[in-house]
């Protein structure tokens, strides 16, 4: 497995898991680590014994943002022209294979936008969210602004964003940001149960489910359900539906192929 400079990676079972490791920084996220980053979610995707993906960072930080000391010498031409923030930035929000964020401690700016990228969060209880880029003269940036709406809604995402206020564990799962809250000594603990039951499933039938839930955003509600209802058909075309409803009948665990 490569290895990185700002990341820590390791597979256990078909989990595949990324540590965020900037620790004198606070995770916070630099072009190093963000390249880092998007090589690992692209090595993880191309392996078929990989079935399901955490990331997460230190108990102090999941990521304290993008790094400002960075930002700070960028100019306009710059940052257009090269279109900054596109591409691996975004990385975690194009995965195909499911990906679980577990946080613990700061996830502010850029760490929350990039929790939000993934498809739940797992907070652990000392985690905080926040968008406080306007404190800096700066907005978010790499999708703060309408993933962190569509999750809280209007009303506390213009809270959070306008006034540079941080959410703590047990408000952002009464809003709706966070899946679970856990308490931190468990936080990895309970991420990798989770994680490991998904990737005991049939590979076809969970990036089916993910996608089905990911264009409820894109979607009509029509359209969603008709979208919805013809990868169910499809499933009738994969094994591991047949070896589920099989196993179910005859009182058996199944074995799934992923086929
Ligand atoms: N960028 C660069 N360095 C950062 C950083 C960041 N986002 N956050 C923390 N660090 C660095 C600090 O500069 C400090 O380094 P030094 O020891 O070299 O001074 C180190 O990490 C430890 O940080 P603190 O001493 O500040 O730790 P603390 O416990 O006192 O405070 C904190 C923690 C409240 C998270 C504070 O560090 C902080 O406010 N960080 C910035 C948070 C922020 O504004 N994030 C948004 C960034 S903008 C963005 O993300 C844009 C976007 O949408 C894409």
């Amino acid at each position: 497995m490569a290895t990185y400079e700002n990341i820590l990676v390791e597979t256990r079972g078909g989990v595949g898991l990324i540590t965020l490791n900037r620790p004198k920084a606070l995770n916070a996220l630099n072009s190093d680590l963000i390249r880092d980053l998007a090589a690992a979610i692209d090595a993880f995707e191309a392996d078929p014994s990989v079935l399901c993906m955490v990331l997460t960072g230190s108990e102090k930080a999941f990521a304290a943002g993008a790094d400002i000391k960075e930002m700070s010498v960028r100019e306009f031409p710059d940052t257009y022209t090269t279109d900054y923030m596109a591409g691996p930035w975004e990385r975690a929000s194009t995965c195909r294979k499911p990906i679980i964020a577990a946080v613990a401690g700061y996830a502010l700016g850029g760490g929350c936008e990039l929790a939000m990228q993934c498809d739940m969060i797992y907070a652990a209880d000392n985690a905080k969210f926040g968008q406080p880029e306007v404190n800096l003269g700066t907005i978010p940036g790499i999708g703060g602004s309408q993933r962190l709406t569509r999750a809280v809604g209007k009303a506390k995402a213009m809270d959070m964003i306008l006034t540079a206020r941080n959410m703590d564990a047990q408000e952002a799962e009464r809003s709706g940001l966070v899946a679970r809250v856990i308490p931190l000594a468990n936080l990895m603990e309970e991420t990798m149960k989770a994680a490991e039951k998904i990737a005991s499933l049939s590979l076809p039938a969970i990036l089916m489910a993910k996608e089905a839930v990911n264009r409820s955003f894109e979607l009509t509600l029509a359209e969603g359900v008709r979208f919805e209802r013809r990868l169910f058909q499809s499933t009738f075309g994969i094994a591991d539906r047949k070896e589920g409803m099989m196993a179910f009948a005859e009182k058996r665990k199944p074995g799934f192929v992923h086929k």
